[in-house]
């Protein structure tokens, strides 16, 4: 098993990876002896490991469950009052702990339950698709996307615990698995070129499910997510940085309707965007455009923009982000391989064109 330290102080927490870790859930869990339980899941992963995970819980505590719908397009006020409704029913107090047991979508919602239940209670991270493994489930943003916006309404709250058990993804279906790789690549580009060339030599496998390379990459991701996460916990500046291409995904997200184009798929896009518009600067050489749209392609993700959208579409969503401030317009651009910076000091007419070209 690797276990991995997200460095947050007295909220420092660890990261557990392996193979059949669910299995060892109750050893790895003993403080929480004697508390309540609350694991948030939904319909889709109910029926593959709720039984099991709530089977290994219940030997420790009292357990209750909620499941709420699957979709992105559930990831709102109305879904997270489920959760709240649940508590209250169960008459949870301070003292519960509530247990993510899914993707991002059931992670944001129930990190964000936790930040504001009762002001505040502990949650756990079990994180089941590769997205969340790599990503979501790391660095405690947590939140609901409102209909004018992705991801508006939330909290920063850190989870006291992250158990990734690798097996989870068997089940995961395609598309996901490569939704999940945008990340995986996000995190070469921006911070790790070497790590770049390792995806280049071993995309065939990830895409085929290889569980080495899948642990690998696993572990890379959150190695560099926790260590960005551990500089800068609040975005104040660095942690910019792993939003490359959220911006762009961002507007195509909202711009399609939540869930059309998964959260991933809106990423490998946007990144490749950010990519063309750092090269149309001058500050990126072109090869790494080329080499960046080849390893999305052989992951299976898209790498255009959807048809229908116009550039000024993508201009006034983009307006709503978060990392717009005083009306100016942030980008995280590339200023090479593996070094990225979060900048508001960019040509529009290169963004335009870049807007028209990808
Ligand atoms: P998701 O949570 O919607 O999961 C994708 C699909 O896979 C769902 O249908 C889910 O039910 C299903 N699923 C999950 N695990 C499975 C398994 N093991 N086997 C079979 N099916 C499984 O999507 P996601 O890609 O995990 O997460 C996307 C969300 O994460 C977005 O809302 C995004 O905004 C958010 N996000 C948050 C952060 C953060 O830092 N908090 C970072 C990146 C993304
Ligand atoms: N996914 C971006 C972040 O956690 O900051």
């Amino acid at each position: 098993m690797d276990t991995l330290t997200v460095d947050l102080g007295d909220r420092s927490y660890p990261i557990y990876i392996a193979s059949n870790l669910l299995s060892q859930l109750s050893s790895l869990m003993p403080v929480l002896s004697g508390r309540q339980l609350m694991v948030v899941t939904n319909t889709t992963i109910s029926p593959l490991y709720l039984d099991n995970v709530v089977q290994l819980l219940s030997v420790h505590c009292d357990v209750d469950t909620v499941i709420l719908p699957d979709g992105e397009q559930f990831k709102n006020l109305d879904t997270l009052n489920r959760i709240f409704t649940a508590l209250l029913e169960k008459t949870h107090s301070r003292k519960t702990t509530l247990v993510a047991l899914g993707g991002g979508v059931v992670g944001d919602m129930t990190g964000f339950a936790a930040a504001s239940y009762q002001r505040g209670v502990d949650f756990i991270q079990i994180p089941t698709t590769l997205l969340s493994q790599v990503d979501s489930s790391v660095g405690g943003k947590t939140g609901v996307n409102h209909v004018l916006g992705k991801n508006m309404i939330g909290a920063f709250h850190q989870p006291t615990s992250v158990f990734i058990d690798i097996d989870t993804l068997a089940t995961l279906p395609d598309r996901e698995l490569s939704a999940g790789i945008a990340e995986v690549v996000k995190y070469g580009l921006i911070r790790d070129a070497d790590f770049f060339v390792w995806l280049e030599k071993n995309m065939d496998a990830l895409v085929s499910r290889d569980n080495q390379a899948l642990t690998y990459a696993v572990r890379r991701s959150c190695e560099i997510k926790a260590e960005v996460v551990a500089k800068d916990e609040k975005e104040g500046g660095l942690r910019a940085i792993l939003n490359l291409g959220h911006t762009f995904g961002h507007a195509i997200e909202t711009a399609k309707g939540y869930g059309v184009w998964l959260h991933g798929e809106a990423v490998s896009t946007g990144m490749l965007m950010a990519v063309d518009l750092s090269v149309r600067l001058g500050w990126l050489d072109s090869s790494v455009a080329l080499r960046t749209k080849d390893l999305l392609i052989r992951a299976g993700l898209p790498v255009s923009s959807p048809d229908d959208m116009t550039p000024e579409q993508f201009l006034s969503l983009m307006a709503v982000d978060k990392k717009v401030v005083d009306k100016q317009l942030r980008l995280v651009l590339l200023t090479a391989l593996g070094e990225a910076v979060t900048t508001s000091d960019f040509s529009h007419k290169a963004l335009g064109e870049t807007l028209l070209a990808i």
